[in-house]
């Protein structure tokens, strides 16, 4: 099969578009044949290194670990999926990604896809609407009637997290990102847009329930001050707790798990027409580097597709 694979860690020039062994699938594993691979910051991350000192991995490397496909092939013990089903899956990070015709994935992280959007879309969702429902529901608690700022609203976590703060009826909705994307944000649920361009959302907002850091940096240390006493920060790139205590709120960080049951209720959510997936740019699977150094540019909108089929 092709396969996009790395040898060795470093810039996007590493990224090899070349054949590979079609992976073998153990008792409770599906393969899939690979329709759309979604692309994340995690992917460029991995690529230089980020994780190595958490993780072993065997080179050379498949990247990719947003997947959309057909059911090729299940292992004796798997129930749930047969076949000729169309499924999306975030693959563990910790083994051989998507960038690739075909995927080995374990079945508790695979779902049945939705059925109201094409097939390749689907692969924008897994990683990025299971990493913001993670930080708003599961880590940030949020409830009804509450305010949340997100940051990055317009990035592929922060347009999930704002879609799905609607869902759960928050009160408050106040996202940042630059002034063109505002429509955009508004679009998806936002209630309030500060282009943080031009304003500093710190000299506005204050007494907030939640805050949903996907930047970090200034961003976050700013962001203890709008929170009321008690509040929370949940961030996708780490928290300073230190420093969330020493502002009175709570700093929470997260890791991802591959959860199935979850991605099969935003499934759910797709199909009822209330998540949408904003994809700015589909790349052929050969193009890996493009899709990656635009990944890496910091200012994508929504989600950027690696076609296999
Ligand atoms: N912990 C986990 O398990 C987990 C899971 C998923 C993601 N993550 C991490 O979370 C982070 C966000 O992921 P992502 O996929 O959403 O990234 P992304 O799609 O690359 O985010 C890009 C967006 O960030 C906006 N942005 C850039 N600088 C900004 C600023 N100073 N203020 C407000 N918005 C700004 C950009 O808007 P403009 O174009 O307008 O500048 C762009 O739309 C990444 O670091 C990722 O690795 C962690």
């Amino acid at each position: 099969m092709k396969a996009v694979r790395i040898y060795n860690y470093g810039h996007s020039d590493v990224l090899k578009y070349e054949d590979a062994p079609v992976p073998e699938i153990g008792p409770d594993e599906v393969l899939v044949k690979v329709h759309a691979c979604g692309v994340n910051p995690v992917d460029w991350k991995i690529r230089e290194g980020f994780m190595a000192r958490m993780v072993n991995y065997t080179m050379p490397l498949i990247l990719g670990w947003d997947v959309s496909g057909v059911v090729e092939k299940t292992g004796p013990l798997v129930r749930r999926f047969k076949s000729g089903d169309d499924v999306f899956c975030r693959p563990a990070t910790s083994r051989n990604g998507a960038y690739a015709e075909y995927v080995a994935v374990r079945s508790f992280e695979l779902a049945h896809a939705p059925k109201s959007i094409p097939l390749y879309q689907a692969a924008g969702f897994p990683l990025a609407s299971q990493a913001a429902w993670m930080a708003l529901f599961e880590v940030g608690g949020l409830k009804q009637d509450q305010s949340v700022l997100i940051h990055g609203g317009s990035g592929g976590v922060g347009s999930f997290a704002i879609q799905l703060a609607k869902i759960a009826r928050a009160g408050r909705i106040v996202t940042t990102t630059s002034g063109r994307n505002s429509a955009m944000v508004k679009s998806l649920g936002a209630d309030e847009v500060i282009d943080y361009t031009k304003e500093d959302f710190s000299e506005k907002l204050h007494d907030l329930d939640l805050v949903f850091d996907t930047l970090g940096g200034e961003t976050q240390a700013k962001s203890f001050n709008v929170l009321r006493k008690g509040g929370t920060l949940v961030s996708s790139v780490g928290a300073d707790e230190k420093a969330a205590s020493a502002h009175g709120v709570l700093g929470k960080s997260f890791m991802l798990d591959s959860n199935g049951a979850r991605l099969q209720e935003i499934a759910e959510l797709i199909d009822l027409g209330k998540l949408n997936v904003v994809i700015e740019k589909e790349f052929p699977l050969s193009e890996a580097k493009a899709a990656q150094d635009l990944s890496q540019s910091g200012h994508v909108n929504g989600k950027i597709i690696l076609k296999v089929i």
